[in-house]
């Protein structure tokens, strides 16, 4: 197959569990996965890149594997960025427009969104993406784009993303490691939204829940942008553990038998084809057989656990009350049987299984939902979307460029 470098687009996830490459093009306003590739994740602790070097390997790997799938070569990759230090906060901006003619210009944007970039960060914080909500244009709220428009003042608010510098700089180390350029990062459960939400669920108000191996990120939209973001530490991984402890058996089983048989609602268990579930034991004892609904007891309180903390999270946000397309779920972790009925018992709130909008090409023995973060990424390297970050192989001086200069770099990068 041959075809020029421009027309394909490659997302990694960098996830705790696994890391999952996908190369993509766009047909006709749909995006056609050519390519997937999936490897077991290392250097990668809570959805942070902790060890760049150990978590080259896989992406490697897993941009191979979609490499020979397609018969594309990858060169720059849009790539996941996650971590439980990351902190989204809403900002405002305001500049006056002191040209002649009053018209808004790309440089009367990139001002007003410096100046509501100016955030007070802890020692060690930087900017790590900042998301443009609404400009307000001489009072007029709600504009998504001012360029052309006549006026005096220009408002914009804004979802900025902040974290520790060393979270960003692990992740573009690790795919520069991989001998791959970063083409953007992007905040996890931003591009997981980006794939599964249709438009009106993005415009009338709605929260993705990614559930992945560690941590369970949220990111709520309302009139056509990001309101709010959160990741707690906690994810499949701690059912696949209560599984373990609960049911003393080793963890492989324990994953197993969470994939296979798992399910957050012991009474649903009763409804389902296999009442009962094949235990091995540690060491060289027998295995023993116990009715499903034990497994799913043990299962519960933990998935309570974390939709109490999404609700938490979603009451802290202040749009508990104004989510009226309800919660989208994807990751991994959310293919437990039951997640969904649960979530809408706790949350309040209709709640469903994301699908990929707009996507061919992925039909597999894979779950979408563990593919999801990927197709976010190209989807949003497909549609042009520009994202804050140039491709890479800077020398590290210049990735720990004071914040404003690198907003001002962004910024033109932007628009
Ligand atoms: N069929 C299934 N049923 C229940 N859980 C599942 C299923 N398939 C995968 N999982 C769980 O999903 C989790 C991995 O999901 P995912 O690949 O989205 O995480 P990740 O992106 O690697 O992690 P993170 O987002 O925390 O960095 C694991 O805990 C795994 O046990
Ligand atoms: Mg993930």
């Amino acid at each position: 197959m041959t075809m020029s470098k421009q027309t394909h687009i490659v997302g990694v996830d960098l996830g705790t569990t696994s890391t999952t490459a996908i190369i993509a093009e766009a047909h006709e306003g749909e995006l056609e996965v050519l390519g997937v590739g999936v490897a077991a994740s290392s250097g990668v602790r809570k959805g942070a890149v902790v060890n760049p070097e150990a978590a080259a390997d896989p992406i490697r790997e897993a941009v191979e594997e979609a490499e020979r799938m397609s018969g594309l070569v990858a060169e720059s990759v849009y790539v996941s960025m996650s971590g439980t230090l990351l902190r989204g906060v809403n900002n405002h901006g305001v500049t006056a427009i002191t040209h002649s003619d009053h018209h808004i210009t790309h440089a009367d944007i990139r001002r007003v969104i410096e100046t509501a970039s100016l955030v007070t960060l802890p020692g060690g914080y930087e900017i790590i993406d900042i998301h443009p909500q609404e400009y307000i244009v001489d009072g007029q709220d709600g504009i998504n784009d001012p360029i052309e428009m006549l006026g005096t003042r220009l408002e914009v608010r804004a979802h900025i993303i902040t974290g520790p510098m060393t979270l960003r700089r692990n992740v573009i180390a690790a795919v520069n490691r991989a001998g791959l350029l970063v083409a953007g990062v992007v905040l996890e459960p931003i591009a997981a939204a980006e794939a599964i939400l249709t438009h009106d669920e993005r415009e009338y108000g709605s929260v993705v829940i990614n559930i992945g191996g560690e941590t369970t990120s949220l990111a709520i939209y309302q009139r056509g942008a990001v309101q709010h973001t959160a990741i707690f530490p906690l994810g499949g991984s701690h059912f696949t553990s209560d599984i373990a402890f609960g049911l003393r058996t080793p963890i492989a089983d324990a994953e197993r038998i969470k994939r296979e048989q798992g399910c957050v609602t012991p009474s649903l268990a009763m409804e389902l084809d296999r009442t009962t579930v094949n235990v091995p034991a540690m060491g060289h004892r027998p295995s023993r057989t116990l009715s499903r609904e034990i497994l799913c007891q043990i299962l519960q309180p933990r998935a309570e656990e974390m939709l109490h903390q999404v609700r938490d999270e979603l009451r802290r946000s202040g749009f508990e009350r104004q989510l009226s397309s309800g919660a989208i779920f994807t990751g991994g972790g959310a293919l437990l049987k039951g997640l969904p009925a649960l979530a809408e018992h706790i949350l309040d709130y209709p709640a469903r299984l994301g699908e990929p909008q707009q996507v061919r090409g992925i039909a597999g023995e894979r779950p979408s939902a563990l593919l999801t973060t990927a197709l976010g990424l190209v989807l949003m390297g497909c549609r042009g979307r520009r994202l804050p970050q140039a491709a890479t192989h800077h020398p590290p001086g210049r990735l720990l460029a004071r914040t404003a200069a690198r907003v001002r770099h962004w910024l033109s990068d932007l628009f």
